[in-house]
């Protein structure tokens, strides 16, 4: 049996309504990563970071999983799977499936002075206390630009045991994520990319599925599970 690793991005929930951090108009058009998605930003404006989350948590909110979703929450319940997410839209779990959430959570929230998470409230501001420090250090438990992502060791070792690797919705130019093709090539496994267009890693994969995801993918699972 194929043990399989799934690594997905912005692309995945874009067909939920969720948008994507490069196509035209992405949120990176619509914001300077320096000012909503690093340390240095939050320490700066963090009012600012807030109310760029707190709409993105609103959005994630309402959003519905698409049958891409749904599509690899039924091959997590057939197959030995690993959904590794760089998304933090949660709508993996929302189609009932459990992902490895690299890049944190909408839902959570983080004390920057103490470090201890929690369920994020719907809207979250600067001066929210910290409920275990008091202090007003609040911040949404998403990984910055410059930060580590989480879960690397755990990543690592899934990596080294695959036997496929899939990349879905992911425009492969944020590492470490962009590397993990290579890692998972170099132990043997087949490599295969879902996305909208060919992107900046498609040479490193075996195979690529062309087109939108909610209907490449749940096409791919059915390939997969039907052996
Ligand atoms: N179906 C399949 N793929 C799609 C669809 C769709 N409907 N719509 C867009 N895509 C593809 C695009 O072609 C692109 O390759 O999804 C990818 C989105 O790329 P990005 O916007 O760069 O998103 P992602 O790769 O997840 O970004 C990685 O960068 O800014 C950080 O932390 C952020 O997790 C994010 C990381």
């Amino acid at each position: 049996m194929d043990r399989i690793v799934v690594l997905t991005g912005a692309g995945l929930s874009a067909e939920s309504g969720l948008g994507t951090f490069r196509d035209a108009g992405g949120l990176w058009a619509q914001h300077r990563i320096e000012d909503v998605a690093t340390p240095e930003g939050f320490a700066r404006n963090p009012a600012l970071v807030h109310e760029f989350y707190n709409a993105r948590r609103a959005q994630a909110a309402a959003a519905q999983p698409n049958a891409a979703h749904r599509a690899l929450a039924r091959l997590a319940g057939r197959a030995p799977v690993t959904l590794i997410t760089q998304n933090v839209d949660g709508l993996h779990e929302k189609a009932g499936a459990e992902a490895i959430h690299m890049h944190g959570a909408l839902s959570r929230a983080l004390c920057a002075a103490c470090g201890h998470g929690w369920e994020a409230p719907a809207t979250m501001a600067p001066e929210d206390p910290c409920p275990a420090c008091a202090a007003c250090a609040t911040r949404p438990d998403v990984v910055w630009f410059g930060e580590m992502p989480y879960h690397m060791d755990l990543i690592a070792d899934r990596l080294a045991e695959c036997t496929v690797f899939a990349a879905v919705g992911t425009s492969g130019q944020v590492y470490p994520a962009a590397g993990f093709v290579q890692e998972a090539a170099a132990r043997g496994a087949h490599t295969v990319e879902l996305n909208l267009e060919s992107t900046d890693v498609s040479g490193a994969f075996d195979a690529h599925h062309t087109g939108p995801a909610s209907r490449i993918v749940p096409e791919w699972v059915d390939r997969l599970l039907a052996g």
